[in-house]
């Protein structure tokens, strides 16, 4: 019997033009948690440690933006330093050879560029990326604010230039991305629960559009119902076998 990489390689390949894969990839928190940044739901995940309505929600930002921002700061020391692991130099190495085109995340913690993606749409924000709540001057931090809140030179409040519960997603982004999801030949989605709306959406409406599905991912999820290969596993190996393999044939 044939293991689920190598049915993933065989898929892959009978859709390549030309040494050409026409594919974006869809990433989640499990993408990075070799590179030591903790997933947001399972064992030891985030929301298991924090109550998220107090810390990551609009209501809660509005209604208390230190308690926020005490807790942003932690999160911007964690992924300054980060660095890439095998799977995101793997889906760096995916684009690099026109295997894939776009990388949609969710995580704010900017690794796909680290490990050398260019094509990036970061659709819940960055998380050393600030934003002046009146003027909207964006500004990147190289090392977490020392005041806090930090305040923009116009005398106001910067905010973490992430997507909170409760607001919109952007809508250029957002838009491009169920383009993308639409468009391809295969969506290769890695390390997410398939538990948030609107990125949870990009595969269903992938296979809608009669786009192959593959899925790497620890567990289970919701998105295996469509998947037409599931790679289970830890994506820092999988990927980077997957990937080798694709590009040996
Ligand atoms: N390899 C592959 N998959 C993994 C690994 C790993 N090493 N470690 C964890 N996973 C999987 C888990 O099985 C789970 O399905 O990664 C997923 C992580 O799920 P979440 O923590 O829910 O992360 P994500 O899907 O990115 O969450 C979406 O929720 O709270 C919000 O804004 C936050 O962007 C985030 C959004």
């Amino acid at each position: 019997m044939k293991d689920e990489i190598s049915l993933a390689v065989e898929l892959a390949n009978s859709l390549k033009k030309k040494d050409k894969l026409h594919a974006y990839v869809l990433t989640g928190a499990g993408t990075s948690r070799a590179s030591n940044i903790p997933t947001f739901r399972g064992e030891d995940g985030l929301w298991e440690k924090y109550n998220f309505e107090e810390v990551a929600t609009l209501n809660a930002w509005l209604k208390n933006p230190v308690k926020i921002w005490t807790f942003y700061v932690e999160g911007i020391q964690l992924i300054l330093d980060s660095e890439p692991n095998p799977a995101h130099i793997a889906i760096a190495e995916l684009e690099a050879k026109n295997f894939c085109q776009y990388v949609i995340t969710q995580n704010a913690d900017g690794l796909h560029q680290k490990a050398g993606s260019k094509n990036v749409l970061e659709i819940h924000g960055n998380l050393t990326r600030v934003r002046c709540t009146k003027c909207n001057k964006k500004q990147v931090f190289t090392e977490p604010p020392k005041d806090i809140p930090p305040k923009c030179g116009c005398g106001s409040m910067y905010r973490p230039d992430v997507v909170l519960f409760n607001e919109q997603l952007p809508s250029d982004l957002i838009t491009k991305s169920f383009t993308i999801a639409k468009k391809v030949d295969l969506a290769i989605i890695v390390g997410t629960s398939a538990e948030v709306v609107p990125a949870a959406t990009l595969p269903f409406i992938s296979k809608e559009s009669g786009v192959k599905v593959l899925v790497f991912n620890k567990e289970k999820t919701d998105h295996i119902r469509i998947a037409d290969v599931f790679i289970q596993g830890k994506c820092e190996e999988t990927l980077p076998a997957f990937v080798e393999r694709l590009s040996k044939n």
